[in-house]
Protein backbone atom coordinates (compact mmCIF):
# COMPACT_ATOMS: atom_id res chain seq x y z
CA UNK A 1 0.00 0.00 0.00
CA UNK A 2 0.82 3.52 -0.83
CA UNK A 3 0.90 6.57 1.03
CA UNK A 4 -2.90 7.67 -0.45
CA UNK A 5 -3.82 4.18 0.60
CA UNK A 6 -2.70 4.49 4.36
CA UNK A 7 -5.24 8.20 4.29
CA UNK A 8 -7.82 6.18 2.66
CA UNK A 9 -7.64 3.76 5.45
CA UNK A 10 -7.23 6.08 8.16
CA UNK A 11 -10.30 8.68 6.90
CA UNK A 12 -12.58 5.66 7.36
CA UNK A 13 -11.85 5.38 10.89
CA UNK A 14 -10.68 8.49 12.23
CA UNK A 15 -12.09 11.71 13.12
CA UNK A 16 -11.65 14.82 11.21
CA UNK A 17 -9.72 16.39 13.98
CA UNK A 18 -7.52 13.54 14.50
CA UNK A 19 -7.49 12.76 10.71
CA UNK A 20 -5.38 16.59 10.47
CA UNK A 21 -3.55 15.51 13.46
CA UNK A 22 -2.02 12.41 11.47
CA UNK A 23 -1.42 14.14 8.59
CA UNK A 24 0.43 16.88 10.58
CA UNK A 25 2.41 13.73 12.80
CA UNK A 26 3.48 12.17 9.38
CA UNK A 27 4.65 15.59 8.07
CA UNK A 28 6.96 16.55 11.45
CA UNK A 29 7.57 12.73 10.75
CA UNK A 30 9.59 12.78 7.38
CA UNK A 31 11.15 16.30 9.03
CA UNK A 32 12.20 15.13 11.89
CA UNK A 33 14.00 12.02 10.07
CA UNK A 34 15.25 14.56 7.41
CA UNK A 35 17.15 16.03 10.60
CA UNK A 36 18.42 13.66 11.80
CA UNK A 37 18.87 10.75 8.73
CA UNK A 38 16.23 8.43 9.66
CA UNK A 39 14.50 6.70 6.30
CA UNK A 40 11.94 9.60 5.56
CA UNK A 41 9.59 6.72 3.28
CA UNK A 42 9.37 4.57 7.09
CA UNK A 43 8.73 8.19 8.75
CA UNK A 44 6.10 8.83 7.00
CA UNK A 45 4.31 5.80 7.32
CA UNK A 46 4.62 5.85 10.92
CA UNK A 47 3.26 8.54 11.15
CA UNK A 48 0.12 8.52 8.97
CA UNK A 49 -0.95 5.27 10.65
CA UNK A 50 0.12 5.44 14.83
CA UNK A 51 -3.35 6.75 15.78
CA UNK A 52 -5.49 4.16 13.04
CA UNK A 53 -7.37 2.80 15.90
CA UNK A 54 -7.66 5.72 18.57
CA UNK A 55 -10.96 7.17 17.66
CA UNK A 56 -12.40 3.39 17.74
CA UNK A 57 -14.80 3.68 20.51
CA UNK A 58 -13.21 1.94 24.10
CA UNK A 59 -15.62 -1.29 23.80
CA UNK A 60 -14.88 -1.89 20.16
CA UNK A 61 -11.22 -2.09 21.05
CA UNK A 62 -11.59 -3.62 23.82
CA UNK A 63 -13.45 -6.41 21.37
CA UNK A 64 -10.33 -6.04 19.40
CA UNK A 65 -8.08 -6.71 21.82
CA UNK A 66 -9.34 -10.05 22.56
CA UNK A 67 -9.81 -11.32 18.96
CA UNK A 68 -6.21 -10.26 17.94
CA UNK A 69 -5.36 -12.07 21.25
CA UNK A 70 -2.79 -9.43 22.72
CA UNK A 71 -2.45 -9.90 26.53
CA UNK A 72 -2.29 -6.80 28.28
CA UNK A 73 -0.70 -6.12 31.59
CA UNK A 74 -2.00 -4.81 34.74
CA UNK A 75 -1.24 -1.18 33.99
CA UNK A 76 -2.34 -1.08 30.15
CA UNK A 77 -5.76 -3.17 31.40
CA UNK A 78 -6.08 0.10 33.19
CA UNK A 79 -4.91 2.05 31.27
CA UNK A 80 -7.43 2.38 28.02
CA UNK A 81 -5.42 5.13 26.73
CA UNK A 82 -2.75 3.02 25.73
CA UNK A 83 -4.85 0.64 23.70
CA UNK A 84 -4.61 2.09 20.71
CA UNK A 85 -0.70 2.12 19.62
CA UNK A 86 -0.70 -1.86 21.26
CA UNK A 87 -3.88 -2.47 18.93
CA UNK A 88 -2.92 -0.01 15.96
CA UNK A 89 0.28 -1.89 15.59
CA UNK A 90 -1.44 -5.17 15.43
CA UNK A 91 -4.31 -3.81 13.16
CA UNK A 92 -1.96 -2.36 10.48
CA UNK A 93 -0.01 -5.60 10.37
CA UNK A 94 -3.29 -7.51 9.96
CA UNK A 95 -5.58 -5.40 7.73
CA UNK A 96 -3.01 -3.20 6.09
CA UNK A 97 -0.20 -5.41 5.42
CA UNK A 98 2.71 -3.68 7.18
CA UNK A 99 5.61 -5.95 7.44
CA UNK A 100 8.19 -3.59 8.94
CA UNK A 101 9.22 -4.36 12.09
CA UNK A 102 10.57 -0.58 12.67
CA UNK A 103 7.42 0.72 11.31
CA UNK A 104 5.16 -1.62 13.54
CA UNK A 105 7.07 -1.35 16.70
CA UNK A 106 7.45 2.72 16.60
CA UNK A 107 3.65 2.69 16.05
CA UNK A 108 3.27 0.07 19.37
CA UNK A 109 5.42 2.49 21.54
CA UNK A 110 4.50 5.67 19.88
CA UNK A 111 2.59 6.26 23.49
CA UNK A 112 4.67 4.87 26.36
CA UNK A 113 8.07 4.60 25.00
CA UNK A 114 10.37 2.46 25.56
CA UNK A 115 13.82 1.14 26.79
CA UNK A 116 16.37 1.05 23.98
CA UNK A 117 14.36 3.35 21.75
CA UNK A 118 14.92 3.11 18.02
CA UNK A 119 15.28 6.29 15.89
CA UNK A 120 12.28 5.77 14.02
CA UNK A 121 10.68 5.00 17.57
CA UNK A 122 12.05 8.29 18.82
CA UNK A 123 10.85 10.32 15.75
CA UNK A 124 7.53 9.32 16.11
CA UNK A 125 7.10 9.83 19.36
CA UNK A 126 8.56 13.38 19.36
CA UNK A 127 6.73 13.95 16.08
CA UNK A 128 3.59 13.20 17.74
CA UNK A 129 4.64 16.13 20.77
CA UNK A 130 4.94 18.78 18.19
CA UNK A 131 3.12 18.22 15.16
CA UNK A 132 1.77 21.52 14.07
CA UNK A 133 -1.33 20.80 15.14
CA UNK A 134 -0.34 20.76 18.85
CA UNK A 135 -0.60 23.69 21.10
CA UNK A 136 -0.12 22.89 24.47
CA UNK A 137 1.48 25.44 27.22
CA UNK A 138 4.99 24.31 26.44
CA UNK A 139 4.88 23.00 23.26
CA UNK A 140 7.28 26.09 21.57
CA UNK A 141 9.92 24.90 24.23
CA UNK A 142 9.82 21.54 23.00
CA UNK A 143 10.10 22.46 19.34
CA UNK A 144 13.06 24.50 20.12
CA UNK A 145 14.42 21.40 22.26
CA UNK A 146 13.72 18.91 18.87
CA UNK A 147 16.02 21.09 16.90
CA UNK A 148 18.80 20.46 19.53
CA UNK A 149 18.68 16.59 19.87
CA UNK A 150 15.41 14.28 19.74
CA UNK A 151 16.97 12.80 22.88
CA UNK A 152 16.29 16.62 24.78
CA UNK A 153 13.18 16.90 23.00
CA UNK A 154 11.74 13.57 24.48
CA UNK A 155 12.77 13.84 27.78
CA UNK A 156 10.72 16.96 27.85
CA UNK A 157 7.75 14.81 26.51
CA UNK A 158 8.20 12.31 29.12
CA UNK A 159 9.01 14.06 32.08
CA UNK A 160 5.75 16.24 30.82
CA UNK A 161 3.82 12.82 30.79
CA UNK A 162 4.97 11.36 33.84
CA UNK A 163 3.97 14.46 35.72
CA UNK A 164 0.83 14.80 34.36
CA UNK A 165 -0.13 11.52 35.36
CA UNK A 166 1.17 11.31 38.80
CA UNK A 167 -0.61 14.50 39.54
CA UNK A 168 -3.83 13.20 38.26
CA UNK A 169 -2.83 9.67 40.29
CA UNK A 170 -3.40 7.46 37.18
CA UNK A 171 -1.03 4.20 36.80
CA UNK A 172 2.71 5.41 35.08
CA UNK A 173 3.55 2.25 32.60
CA UNK A 174 6.81 0.57 33.13
CA UNK A 175 8.40 0.95 29.79
CA UNK A 176 7.46 4.73 30.05
CA UNK A 177 9.92 4.97 33.20
CA UNK A 178 12.40 2.63 31.30
CA UNK A 179 12.28 5.29 27.95
CA UNK A 180 12.65 8.21 30.77
CA UNK A 181 15.91 6.75 32.60
CA UNK A 182 17.61 5.03 29.72
CA UNK A 183 17.81 8.84 27.68
CA UNK A 184 18.21 10.50 30.70
CA UNK A 185 21.30 8.46 31.54
CA UNK A 186 22.35 7.85 27.90
CA UNK A 187 22.46 11.80 27.27
CA UNK A 188 24.84 12.34 30.04
CA UNK A 189 27.67 9.69 29.21
FE1 LIG B 1 -1.50 7.98 19.91
FE1 LIG C 1 -0.99 10.97 17.96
Amino acid sequence: MNFEAYKTAIRGLLGDKRYKHSLCVSRMAVHLAHRYGADEKRAETAGILHDIMKDLPREEQKKLLRKYELPLTEVEQNTPKLWHAILGAEYIRRELGVTDPEILEAVRYHTTGRENMTLLDKILFVADFISDDRDYPGVDEMRKAAKNSLEEAMIDGIAYTVKDLAEAKRPIHPDTIAAYNHTILQSRL
